[in-house]
């Protein structure tokens, strides 16, 4: 059988072998009773490296991203301020609206990441006679499209949120790409009152992610999880994939990185145009301002086994990569992309 390669999301990964032996050897029990040891080892051990008191174990991490709205937001009607090309905001199913009662305001950042600038001008203070959802969350995205979010601007955001008596919530589903240890990640995860984290993305595993903060902060996320029907039993089985990637896939990453600056830059030679820098593991192909068509190129890469998305929202070609993509692959899109250019 020939090779393919998924490029469309680092959610395309499969469970490699040694993963998959871990999860068979998992010693399980009934999570819902908080007695199975494999989702307590995880839980403790993803609390410990983020430095926070507590973690808990969902099924996504848009589960585990509204619980956190949920559980912050708890005194109706209330706003929370996210980027405005935020997962939160943009593919959540609307769910904060749905389950928190919440107004989510989206910022357009006057530069690459939101900036405590941008949070300030936006933060509604007070009901305005009645009129108003008063701010009492701040939803930061990291990385966000691939890009890191630089620690100052988080540190400025969280001091002037917290001095403002509302509470910041971190989407770090890729937080593991810009965190290249643990020191970094307990450094990200210091600076705001709740993450979460994903394990299905990057981090290669079938499903999870995990929601961290302070222990009356998870008591009540998990209450709440049971209410959205997100209770499992021998979830052991999926934590052993995650204990097993933050050892074996985690550090891979750099690599991976390495990789798509590799990619980036070969394409940006070619005439192709990059709509955001390459911090990580992400490659936004800016479809308007490229010399040479995107599709052109998703076309020609197919017959090669290599599959890129369609262009998204019009503009961007989005590029993912993960540790399943090797040099092979790379070259294979450089050899096409160098044809097209010619
Ligand atoms: C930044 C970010 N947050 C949250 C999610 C939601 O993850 P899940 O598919 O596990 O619900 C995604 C999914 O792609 C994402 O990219």
């Amino acid at each position: 059988m020939s090779r393919t390669w998924d490029l469309r999301s680092d959610t395309a990964t499969t469970p490699t072998a040694d993963m998959l032996s871990a999860m068979v050897s998992a010693r399980v029990g009934d999570d819902v009773l908080g007695e199975d040891p494999t989702v307590n080892e995880l839980e403790q051990t993803v609390a410990r490296l983020c430095g926070h008191e507590s973690a808990l174990f969902c099924v996504s991490s848009t589960m585990a991203n509204q619980l956190a709205i949920r559980t912050h937001l708890c005194n109706p009607p209330e706003s929370l301020l996210c980027h405005w090309d935020s997962h939160i905001f943009k593919y959540e199913s609307g769910g904060a609206s749905l389950h928190s009662q919440a107004q989510m305001i989206p910022i357009k950042p006057s530069q690459l990441n939101l900036t405590v600038d941008d949070i300030r001008s936006h933060f509604i203070q007070g009901t305005l006679l009645g009129h108003r959802a008063p701010t009492h969350l701040v939803a930061l995205e990291n990385t966000l499209s691939g890009v890191i979010m630089p620690i100052d601007d988080i540190r400025e955001i969280s001091e002037f949120t917290r001095n403002m008596d509302a509470l910041v919530h971190m989407d770090g589903s890729r937080l593991w790409n810009a965190a290249a240890d643990e020191k970094e990640l307990r450094e990200y995860a210091g600076l705001v009152d709740s993450l979460s984290l994903c394990l299905s993305k990057g981090m290669g595993c079938p499903v999870g992610a995990l929601l961290v903060g302070s222990q009356q902060f998870i008591d009540k996320a998990r209450h709440f999880r049971k209410a959205f029907g997100g209770g499992w039993r021998q979830a052991g089985i999926l934590a052993a994939a995650g204990l097993y990637a933050i050892k074996y896939v985690w550090p891979t990453m750099p690599a991976t990185h390495m990789q798509a600056k590799r990619l980036a830059q070969g394409l940006e030679s070619l005439g192709y145009a990059l709509a955001l820098p390459v911090h990580t593991n992400m490659i936004m192909l800016d479809n308007t301002k490229s010399g040479v068509s995107t599709e052109e190129l998703s076309q020609a890469l197919k017959p090669k086994g290599v599959i890129l998305g369609a262009v998204y929202e019009g503009s961007y070609l989005r590029i993912v990569l993960h540790h399943q993509i090797d040099d092979e692959c790379i070259d294979a899109i450089l050899a096409t992309a160098n044809v097209l250019a010619k």
